[in-house]
């Protein structure tokens, strides 16, 4: 047995937690009414919101097949010389690989029974052109872990751990995806309240709850690997984390808006925009900030380069 089932690391204890909460099933949500809700829906709100769900589907896709690396990649660590314990963090991400199958099991099941269709190419191409990184490119991330794997280097090996957790984790579930359900919340508020209800795709908001449930111990448990491989390579912050994460600011943070317009009256891209700069910072406090050169704070950073163009 290679490791101490008595000595639970946060890895395990987050494991534990996802068994008590992320047992949820997509079948058990009744969608009835979330059909008629959608058939009040204008055609411009329908792109819209099509477009933001076409890139969670894709997105659940993306990353239910792509973490496999990540787990051979933990198990070819020397466990003795890491300040964690890579088995069981092994068992976290089998958890994690379920329940990211899970996810897209929900949306497959949505755009079968309330959208209709099993198309997300077209709204993706007509608007939702991502920007820096997408999750279409966790298969190079992926692919560089099997390399490092491969090249049997321990600090190649942690740098490409450090660099695949911080797109996975960091970004993509951190970043893109919390992004996404502050979009979600702000356009199913808004419909709800054109159509003077109280809610509006009642179905819909209950799952991604539990979605983002989910993806809340994905990101804490992300966050604390990328913590503790910098323990294990101090020079990962400098040479791996703030190059990625200035490439996250340089492409999402300071470029344009993806949408000019959004059809939903009273839609505030700015409040979204500032909430996902307070998510990089709590990244960023969780990983150290006194181990960051530049961006210890994520907004005199932002304010900076703004005051520089
Ligand atoms: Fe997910
Ligand atoms: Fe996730």
């Amino acid at each position: 047995m290679t490791i101490d089932y008595g000595e639970r690391e946060k890895s395990y204890e987050l494991y534990r937690k996802g068994k008590r909460e992320g047992t949820w099933d997509p079948d058990e949500y009744d969608l009835e009414g979330d059909r008629d809700d959608w058939k009040r829906f204008s055609e411009a709100e329908r792109q819209r919101f099509l477009a933001t769900c076409s890139g969670f589907y894709d997105g659940e896709e993306d990353v239910t097949r792509t973490l496999a690396p990540y787990m051979m990649a933990l198990d070819a660590l020397p466990s003795d010389e890491m300040p964690f314990d890579p088995v069981q963090e092994e068992m976290y991400l089998a958890q994690q690989v379920y329940e990211e199958a899970k996810h897209t099991d929900f949306f497959s099941r949505y755009f079968e029974e309330v959208f209709g269709t099993q198309e997300t190419t077209s709204y993706r191409e007509d608007g939702y052109q991502e920007q820096g990184y997408s999750t279409d490119d966790l298969y190079d991330t992926a692919d560089d872990l099997m390399a490092a794997i491969d090249g049997g280097d321990r600090t190649e090996l942690v740098y490409a751990l450090g660099e695949a957790y911080l797109n996975y984790m960091g970004i993509v579930e951190a970043q893109l995806a919390r992004g996404g359900y502050l979009s979600f919340d702000q356009m199913i508020e808004l419909k709800a309240a054109e159509m003077g209800r109280e809610a509006v795709l009642e179905s819909f908001q209950a799952a991604i709850g539990k979605v983002r449930q989910d993806e809340t111990r994905h990101i804490e448990n992300g966050r604390w690997i990328l913590q503790q491989l910098a323990v294990a390579e101090p020079d990962i912050v400098a040479d791996v984390y703030e190059p990625r994460i200035e490439q996250y600011v340089e492409n999402r943070l300071l470029a344009d808006p993806i949408y000019d317009e959004n059809p939903f009256d009273g839609y505030d891209q700015e409040k979204i925009g500032k909430q996902l700069i307070q998510y990089l910072q709590d990244t960023v406090d969780y990983i150290g900030t006194d181990r960051f050169e530049r961006y210890d704070d994520v907004q005199a950073a932002l304010q900076e380069r703004h005051a520089a163009d």
